[in-house]
């Protein structure tokens, strides 16, 4: 006897629906995130009507937002209408440990949305999506817009902590004197990496709105008398005469001309003997269809249709090294949930 074809089943992984879609769950999430609910179910279990007063919301529509985020398991719905907090949903409260409030907030910015709705635009022609559609650079419009560059910093910030307890981990810090984080943003990594080489000396530089609050974070981590903030502009000049210069996320910002002209910069200001030390993401020379790639590539599409700029692999980097008077040692893989690895370079005899 014929048996019944198992339609979903076969079909439903297969489909493209989910992935059509996938915008849906990313606004329910961003609403939340705008309205505070993480933080007003903190207190205890509410209902619609509840949260509704507190967030001046509409009452019937915030249900259905509840709802939904019950479906995505960011709440549960305890008893009829009432509504809690579950582990997940208590990633979007604010200040809390491993609180991702600020990705959501900047992954569902106007300004995200804009540029990623661009992205046809960046592939047809090449250009940033920030220069399509508000004719500046990302760091351009952070520094012309104080609220979204507090957001942007505090994101990055959520991102980089694990990351900086990794790196930390994974290499030797001791080796060296001085340290600068260049496009160090508000700290967060040379604050785990002067806890982890307690002889270490450091510096934050950056742009005066990403470093804006290192000072106060450094010194909140007993780190002030070792650690220094100093603003600048990466491509007329970062800080002499360190040890080791270390930038995370920062080069994939930027086209291969901009890049260059950022690690020329460190090339002329490192010390004899010194290292250089990227943090970023090291792309497969092949894609195949597993979620770890998929992030990989995701991220890729964000940097073009964002700042501008590329997740590399390594014979890109290679290349980018050998074009600013660096050559890589070695690469060391961090653990996989981290996503990304620590680049290793020296300065070649004789510079560029
Ligand atoms: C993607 S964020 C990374 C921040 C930090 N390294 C982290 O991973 O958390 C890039 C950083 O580069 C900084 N930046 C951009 N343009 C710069 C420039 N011309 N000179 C110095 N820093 C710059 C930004 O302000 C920002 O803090």
């Amino acid at each position: 006897m014929p048996q019944p074809r198992q339609e979903t089943d076969a079909v439903a992984p297969a489909s493209l629906l989910p992935l059509i879609t996938s915008f849906m769950p990313a606004r329910v999430v961003h609403a939340a995130a705008e309205l505070g609910l993480a933080d007003l179910l903190a207190a205890g279990a509410n209902t619609a009507a509840g949260l509704a007063r507190e967030t001046s919301a509409h009452a019937p529509s915030l249900h259905r937002l509840l709802r939904a985020l019950a479906s995505l398991g960011l709440v549960e719905e305890t008893e009829p209408g009432l509504f809690a907090l579950t582990p997940l949903g208590g990633q979007l409260r604010r200040d809390v440990p491993g609180s991702q409030r600020n990705l959501a907030l900047m992954f569902g910015s106007e300004r995200a949305w804009r540029c990623w709705g661009a992205l046809l635009d960046c592939i047809r022609t090449g250009e940033a999506a920030m220069q399509h559609v508000y004719g500046m650079g990302s760091f351009e419009y952070l520094a012309a817009h104080p609220a979204a560059a507090v957001v942007f910093n505090a994101a990055m910030a959520e991102i980089t902590r694990e990351v900086a307890r990794a790196v930390a981990a994974a290499y030797d810090f001791t080796r060296f004197r001085r340290i600068v984080d260049v496009g160090g943003g508000n700290g967060t990594l040379l604050a785990a990496i002067l806890a982890a080489a307690p002889e270490l000396r450091g510096i934050v530089f950056d742009l005066p709105a990403g470093n804006a609050e290192a000072a106060r974070l450094l010194a909140a981590a007993g780190l002030a008398p070792r650690a220094e903030v100093v603003a600048g502009d990466f491509f007329q000049a970062v800080p002499e005469g360190a040890d080791a210069y270390i930038l995370k996320s920062v080069i994939h910002d930027w086209d291969d001309e901009e890049s260059v002209a950022i690690l020329k910069s460190c090339c002329k200001a490192i010390a004899a003997g010194g290292r250089l030390l990227l943090v970023e993401r090291v792309m497969p020379e092949r894609m195949k269809a597993s979620p770890v790639h998929r992030r990989m590539a995701m991220l890729d599409m964000n940097m073009l249709a964002l700042p501008g700029g590329r997740e590399r692999t390594e014979a890109e980097y290679r290349a980018l090294f050998a074009a600013a008077g660096f050559e890589l040692a070695r690469i060391l893989p961090l653990p996989e949930a981290v996503g990304v690895s620590l680049i290793e370079a020296s300065p070649v005899a004789g510079g560029t």
